[in-house]
């Protein structure tokens, strides 16, 4: 994913419990909103960081939220990191496949989240995961 202009400093939500999942998604709605993101992005992009989020708690043992408005060639865009230092996803292609899950899920956090944002990648190992997503605004 390409490093794109910031147009303020990051926010961070630290995430150890559902409330703090929560907190996290308000965090990015309220950027959203600011970035002039129509409430049909704003909606799509929320339900995105919800399900990182929760995975990140579920799974990594939680984490931390990062999120920033940023710019591109004039459109504007919310950009937002979750990292986790939990035990990693051993193979993300099948983590990613509709209605797979590890645990007693619906399997359908993270393709779906990737489904409802722009740009989304990736990256993990056994010391944790980053997800990394950009929705742009309109
Ligand atoms: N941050 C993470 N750390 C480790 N494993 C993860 C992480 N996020 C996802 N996974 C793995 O990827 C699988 C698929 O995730 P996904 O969100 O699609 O489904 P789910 O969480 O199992 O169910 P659902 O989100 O539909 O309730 C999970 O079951 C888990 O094994
Ligand atoms: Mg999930």
């Amino acid at each position: 994913m390409k490093q794109y202009a910031t147009g303020a400093p990051a926010e961070t939500v630290a995430v150890t419990s559902s409330s703090d999942v929560v907190t996290a998604r308000q965090m990015v709605r309220t950027l959203a909103q600011r970035s002039g993101l129509s409430l049909v992005h704003q909606t799509k992009l929320v339900t995105a960081a919800s399900e990182l989020g929760r995975n990140m708690l579920v799974y990594g043992g939680g984490g931390v939220v990062r999120a920033a408005p940023v710019s591109d060639e004039g459109r504007r865009g919310i950009f937002v990191e979750f990292t986790d230092e939990g035990p990693g996803i051993p193979d993300v292609e099948l983590a990613l496949t509709d209605g797979w899950t590890s645990g007693n899920g619906m399997g359908l956090g993270l393709s779906g989240a990737k489904r409802l944002v722009d740009e989304f990648e990736i990256e993990s190992g056994p010391g944790g995961t980053t997800v990394r997503i950009v929705k742009w605004g309109r």
